[in-house]
């Protein structure tokens, strides 16, 4: 088992190489992939940095070449960037750019591919099945890049996407991973938990992104964590913003904006629910089973004061709320 992990790490390094070569060699490669990365305003540092590819728009070009190296099918296969059909084989990566998914120590585990034009027909990621190396509930994407900076800083921002991590990289804060799309797993936080106690989660302006920020909360909380919480005007990701700004600028838009997980909380709910008695009292309730996750007691005891405050409740009714949901806990 260890061996075949092996031969799918070295398919999957294969075809890292491979992509870059396609990007920067090929006449496609440099007309489609290079200038769609340009448009998006990477440098091209930092396109090498992040071993950023191109897939040729062919039906199986990639798998051709591997195996004229003598890669197995079987381990295209397994890693996805094969896909077998009615003893027909293709690559599943085509025409897309693509982004190398690594691990803590900088080994390839998967890729994202994106289309190069938004239509509605097409998915905008196409990302390498769950293999024996790639689990995407326990990746992050851009950790090896980030993994220094994290500890030095004693902090790590947390966003959506490939791009926002790579745009921040390039503005110069490096200390930024990606759950890249899926809901944000305790595995993933138990990556960040080794290398720094505090968490900024930097979600899209959307709706969507709202919600996943809120949803994040409780997870980083119940394991000990600090979490922060800055969200984007409207419309905003953190690419696109950290596109419009420089490193000072975005620095100051950060320190300025990262609320602490209450005042966040309160600001998005309480505002759904000002003049509403039924739902103030919901947004206490769930700010307060927030506080609940946090397994210490005097930072619990230091957030109902917060939330008492913030909220305008009396903490002795908070304080008797969260006594009667550690009770149903148990
Ligand atoms: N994602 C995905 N599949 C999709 C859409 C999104 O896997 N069909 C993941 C990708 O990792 C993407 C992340 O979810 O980076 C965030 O999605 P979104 O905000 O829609 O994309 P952006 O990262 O902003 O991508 P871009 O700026 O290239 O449009
Ligand atoms: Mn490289
Ligand atoms: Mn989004
Ligand atoms: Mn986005
Ligand atoms: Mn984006």
């Amino acid at each position: 088992k260890a061996n075949e992990r092996e031969s799918l790490y070295l398919v999957s390094e294969f075809a890292n190489t491979y992509f870059q070569k396609i990007l920067h060699k090929t006449d496609q490669g440099k007309a489609i992939g290079l200038s769609y990365f340009k448009e998006r305003g990477f440098t091209p540092e930092t396109i090498e940095t992040f071993d950023l590819g191109y897939s040729p728009n062919e039906w199986q070009a990639f798998t051709d070449e591997a195996l004229k190296q003598g890669y197995n099918i079987e381990f295209l296969e397994k890693t996805g960037l094969t896909i077998v059909k009615d003893e027909k084989r293709f690559d599943r990566f085509k025409g897309r750019v693509m982004f190398p998914i690594k691990s803590m120590s900088g080994r390839v585990l998967g890729f994202g591919g994106r289309i190069l034009v938004n239509d509605k027909k097409a998915a905008k990621y196409l990302n390498s099945p769950e293999s024996d190396i790639y689990h995407k509930s326990k990746v992050l994407y851009g950790i090896y890049h980030a993994k220094q900076t994290i500890a030095k800083e004693d902090n790590c921002y947390l966003v959506e996407g490939y791009t926002d991590v790579i745009q921040f990289h390039q503005t110069g804060i490096k200390n930024v991973v990606s759950s890249s799309g899926t809901a944000l797993t305790s595995e993933q936080i138990r990556l960040i938990n080794r290398l720094t106690k505090n968490i900024t989660v930097l979600f899209d302006g959307d709706a969507a992104g709202m919600r996943a920020s809120l949803r994040g909360i409780d997870l980083i909380l119940e394991q000990g964590m600090n979490v922060k919480v800055c969200t984007f005007p409207e419309g905003e990701d953190p690419d696109s913003f950290a596109k419009q700004n420089t490193f000072d600028e975005l620095t100051l838009y950060l320190n300025e904006n990262a609320k602490d997980f209450i005042q966040f909380k309160a600001s998005v709910l309480f505002e759904e629910s000002k003049n509403d008695p039924i739902k103030k009292a919901d947004t206490v309730r769930d700010i307060v089973n927030s506080i609940s996750k946090i397994p210490d007691t005097i930072k619990k005891e230091i957030y109902i004061r917060e939330c008492a405050n913030i909220m305008d409740i009396s903490e002795e009714v908070l304080f008797s709320t969260l006594a009667q949901m550690n009770k149903k806990d148990i």
